[in-house]
């Protein structure tokens, strides 16, 4: 693959969101030419990439014709077209993560029974067609529905408290998954060339704003005790050996109140829980995501400081275009660093940016990460 370092290469990204936009930050090291296909002519990527083709990501010919010229196409979102990305693959164009991943992950049912058939520690569940069978699941109430597919960032999951709140579930093919009485949700980032090398990132604990249903606040290194530490980061690279992923897998997990792990979803591609990692590791997951696919050496992962994350999410209440406010204030103090996702418009908790925040002090970084939630708003 390698094209001259790689100045010939053809990169395809499907889509041209945020993490479209940091892929490219690391692309450039790499000399690559970057195209991206996006639905928003107004995506974060359109000014920054080689070619920019707005088109649907979920239509077949769309994103067969965008790929058929292309090296190599990855993702920074899962709901694209499969079946092209797989006629693809067949044509030779290298696709990471694998069609087959990118196929099983678009389905929270499919995950579940991956992790049920290799293991994986995951809470009980069961696959419903429609909400009918709500009324006749062994899972105990309260409990959690999913969409099987579609969701995100908290749009496709429903806490059911009571039977009279069935009527309210989703009607579409889900899932009920037990009620998780989490201590913390904690991630592990995991990376995989195609030599089969894996590597991890520390652990992170993340915060969720339970009113946005979004983390908004996520810190690393973790503090954790070191056996978790450890039992989350095999969790991972069994993950990643198992499914033969190349590229990066986010896994999300909770630790429950009696120190269990318990995996609650994937992520092939970079992630929220991953942002710190560029000021605050050796390796960003940008960078890292780019090694694997490019089976180059994966980078060390090591800590450099301590990070707390934060989104910069759209305040509530304000729509339209988008202002800015305590930049200035903010980028006065040491150690945090603000990344502006470019997106013309706001609207109440849209993820308009985020901020990382580093410190040796670990209590400092936390007390300045609170400091810009209340300095630095988005408005309109
Ligand atoms: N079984 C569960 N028990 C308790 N909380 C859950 C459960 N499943 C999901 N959640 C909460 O809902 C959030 C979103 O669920 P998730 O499956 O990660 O969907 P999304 O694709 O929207 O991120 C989780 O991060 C967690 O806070
Ligand atoms: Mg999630």
């Amino acid at each position: 693959m390698a094209k001259d370092f790689y100045g010939e290469l053809q990169l395809g990204i499907l889509g041209g969101g945020q993490l479209g936009r940091m892929l490219i930050q690391e692309a450039i090291n790499y000399n690559v030419n970057v195209h991206i296909l996006d639905p928003d002519k107004n995506a974060p990527c359109r000014k920054l990439c080689n070619r920019f083709e707005c088109g649907s990501l979920s239509d077949f010919e769309t994103v067969y014709n965008f790929g058929k010229d292309l090296d190599m196409i990855t993702i920074e979102i899962e709901k694209v077209n499969v079946d092209a990305l797989e006629k693809l693959e067949n044509e030779g164009v290298l696709v990471y993560p694998q069609s087959r991943i990118i196929r099983l992950i678009q389905d929270k049912g499919l995950q579940k029974q991956f992790f049920k058939q290799n293991d994986i520690p995951t809470a009980p569940f069961q696959l419903i067609s429609t909400k009918e069978n709500l009324y006749e699941t062994s899972i105990p109430l309260p409990y959690i529905q999913k969409l099987r597919k579609d969701g995100y960032d908290g749009k496709g999951v429903k806490k059911i408290n009571s039977t009279s709140e069935i009527e309210q579930a989703f009607e579409e093919p889900s899932l009920v998954e037990a009620l998780v009485d989490f201590e913390k949700e904690i991630a592990v980032i995991v990376a995989r060339n195609d030599k089969g090398e894996i590597a991890t990132f520390p652990l992170v604990e993340m915060e969720f704003n339970p009113e946005a249903n979004l983390v908004e606040f996520l810190i690393a290194p973790s503090t954790l005790p070191f056996e978790v530490q450890t039992q989350a980061d095999e969790i991972a690279k069994k993950i990643a050996e198992d499914l033969q992923i190349v590229g990066l897998l986010a896994v999300e997990m909770f630790l429950t109140k009696e120190g269990e792990i318990l995996v609650n979803e994937l992520a092939p591609r970079p992630h929220n829980s991953g942002h710190h990692t560029i000021e605050g590791n050796i390796t960003s997951q940008f960078a890292q995501h780019l090694r694997a696919i490019f089976n180059l050496p994966l980078g060390a992962t090591t800590t450099r400081s301590n990070a707390v994350m934060i989104n910069l999410l759209g305040e509530p209440r304000y729509e339209g275009l988008a202002k800015y406010e305590g930049v200035e204030e903010v980028l006065a103090i040491e150690g945090i660093f603000v990344h502006l996702y470019g997106k013309k418009y706001t609207k109440p908790f849209r993820k308009m940016g985020h901020v990382c925040i580093v410190n040796d002090d670990r209590e400092l970084a936390i007390k300045n990460a609170r400091w810009v939630q209340e300095t630095l708003k988005v408005k309109a």
